[in-house]
């Protein structure tokens, strides 16, 4: 078996995860955690939180998963949120048409880049047949498909609605708002961790590609000309980048480099991009992430989405594939515009100058007298296009005559008409749409990662043990307590230091089935990294063996003493410091 397909089979018989709806067949695409796998989410989405959040100071809200048509208009996800599908004629299965090119045509990497046609005829060239009935494909048309799933709000078809691809999208909308809250003052950061919908093609890789999945995404406001980042708490963070340039070259390979080489060096574009890739280093390793197999690759110029100006992900290396687990995406003022641009709203902040500027003004202030009898219906709509025209090139009124053009059409106005006037004005600032940094966590990818970076499995006492190896805080359960017999009162008494141990606020499991090897293995298997067992020897001197599962050490502690040893094995100490 590999890697994955031990995973799968832990994940399912130790209730990690799951295919949803089994009972009817099983829903591609969509998956259920367990019991354990439930609780290892909530522990890296704390993680998240303790990090992006409260670290870093910033607000964290909770949006609905359904938004009207109109947010989607604005955002490019109606028009440009789209994948490539070709359907099979002869068994009626559809497929991503970029993943057949790129998963049969040696050297193709990044097919998502090309456009349908170039696909098509690659699919032609190359024979490739249908992965599910074998049929050739060459014939079939390569189309867009896109991937938001749509419905309706309320009964009826009048007030279309969306299943939000991404959670950004929740916070956008909600900038007018938002920025009262941080008192008009840039940078601020927005984040929130909840559930996106895509529609994919062709879901595949277990966690990795689904149709419903939680993101944690941070939406940083910023003032581009004025904000840094604080650098130098990532300064001597050492990030592993696979540029976009390395990834053109022939002998590019990923280098590890410090983020303010990365940056001295220009590898990494974006200051506040850089300090996200340095701060997330963190969180990867907190998490339980093996380093030794994750990377930051630069997206190639194709790849980048309709919003991006630059983008890095993080990837893990999964069963030999790198798989993104993060995008990091400076999306400069793309969101807000657009919001502006489709909404009634103000998605801009008032900057203030350092000092009150003196400017001139170009102004009109049109005789209507004389253009509602010359040009009727149209009259407003050149008073508007005068006032444009004045802001945008005061030269226009040097003439006798001044000409603007309206819905394609162009009038003239003699000048005196218009009431061009130029004033100076006093300003204190100006209005400006801030820029975007944003990083979006991939929480079951992450899981999924985690879950296989940490399974191992080695020989104890002449038995196969397989374990989860992983970090204290981020284990379902911390501490697994169990009786050695269910006899003499040793049930009881464990079960007593099972319900202290809870009101100490520990994650416990009680377990008094089987023989205690078997225990410990089962405990291995879903990460718990301490076992406590309560024997005669606890009767007579209130001592407990305390049990790691890395090293499979044992030491006996006192009851009493129990919790604030738990709490420094948790916090890195190893049993034999105790
Ligand atoms: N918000 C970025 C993404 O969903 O990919």
């Amino acid at each position: 078996m590999t890697e994955l397909d031990e995973l799968a089979e832990l994940a399912k018989r130790r209730g990690f995860f799951f295919q949803s709806n089994e009972a009817y067949g099983g829903t591609a695409g969509f998956y259920t955690y367990g019991p354990e796998g439930a609780a290892l989410k909530r522990n890296l989405e704390d993680t998240w939180r303790d990090i992006f959040v409260r670290e870093e100071g910033h607000m964290e809200l909770e949006a609905p998963t359904v938004m009207p048509e109109a947010v989607f208009e604005a955002s490019g996800h109606l028009d440009g949120f789209d994948d490539m599908i070709i359907e099979c004629a002869e068994c009626g299965a559809t497929h991503r048409a970029d993943h057949l090119v790129e998963d049969e045509i040696e050297g193709i990497e990044d097919a998502e880049a090309y456009d349908p046609e170039e696909v098509g005829q690659l699919i032609a060239d190359h024979e490739i047949e249908c992965p599910s009935c074998g049929a050739p494909l060459a014939d079939e048309p390569v189309e867009e498909f896109n991937l938001m799933f749509g419905t309706n709000i309320g009964p009826g078809s009048s007030s279309p609605g969306y299943l939000r691809p991404e959670t950004a999208q929740g916070i956008f909308v909600e900038f007018p708002r938002l920025k009262e809250y941080a008192r008009n003052q840039l940078p601020f950061g927005v984040a929130q961790i909840g559930r996106a919908y895509r529609n994919e093609i062709s879901p595949r890789r277990a966690l990795v590609r689904v149709r419903e999945f939680t993101q944690a995404e941070l939406e940083h406001f910023i003032d581009p000309e004025h904000d840094e980042p604080p650098l130098e708490r990532v300064a001597d963070v050492e990030v592993p980048l696979y540029s976009a340039e390395a990834q053109q070259a022939d002998d590019g390979e990923m280098e590890t480099y410090t983020i303010r080489e990365a940056v001295d060096k220009g590898v990494i574009a974006s200051d506040w991009v850089a300090y996200y890739l340095g701060r997330s280093m963190e969180f990867y390793e907190r998490i339980g992430i093996d380093m030794e197999r994750f990377r930051y690759r630069q997206h190639l110029p194709g790849e980048l989405a309709h919003y991006a100006a630059d983008c890095w992900d993080a990837e893990t290396e999964l069963g030999g594939n790198w798989i993104e687990v993060t995008g990091f995406a400076y999306r400069s003022d793309y969101d807000l515009k657009k919001h502006g641009e489709y909404s009634e709203e103000d998605f801009t902040l008032f900057r203030q100058y350092d000092e009150k500027k003196t400017v001139e003004r170009a102004t009109v202030d049109p005789d209507m007298s004389y253009l509602g009898p010359e040009f009727g219906g149209k009259a407003g709509d050149i008073a508007d296009a005068l006032e444009a025209l004045a802001g945008r090139d005061r030269s226009a009124f040097e003439g006798e005559e001044v000409t603007v053009d309206v819905d394609g059409e162009s009038y003239t106005v003699p000048v005196e008409k218009t009431g061009f006037t130029v004033e100076e004005q006093t300003e204190s600032g100006e209005h400006i749409t801030p820029h975007v940094v944003e990083p979006s966590f991939g929480v079951g990818r992450l899981v999924y990662s985690v879950l296989i970076h940490s399974h191992g499995s080695d020989v104890v006492d002449d038995e196969e043990r397989s374990f989860l190896e992983l970090p204290a805080d981020m284990a379902p359960t911390t501490v697994a307590v169990f009786p050695l017999m269910t006899k003499d009162g040793l049930d009881d008494r464990a079960e007593a230091v099972a319900r202290q141990l809870r009101a100490e606020g520990f994650e416990v499991a009680y377990d008094d089935t089987g023989n205690i090897g078997r225990r410990y293995r089962r405990q291995d298997e879903v990460g718990t990294p301490y076992c406590v067992t309560v024997d005669y020897e606890t009767q007579e001197d209130d001592t407990v063996t305390v049990r790691e599962r890395d090293s499979t050490d044992q030491e006996r502690v006192a009851l009493d003493e129990l919790p604030a040893a738990l709490r420094r094995l948790v916090a890195g100490e190893s049993l034999s410091d105790l």
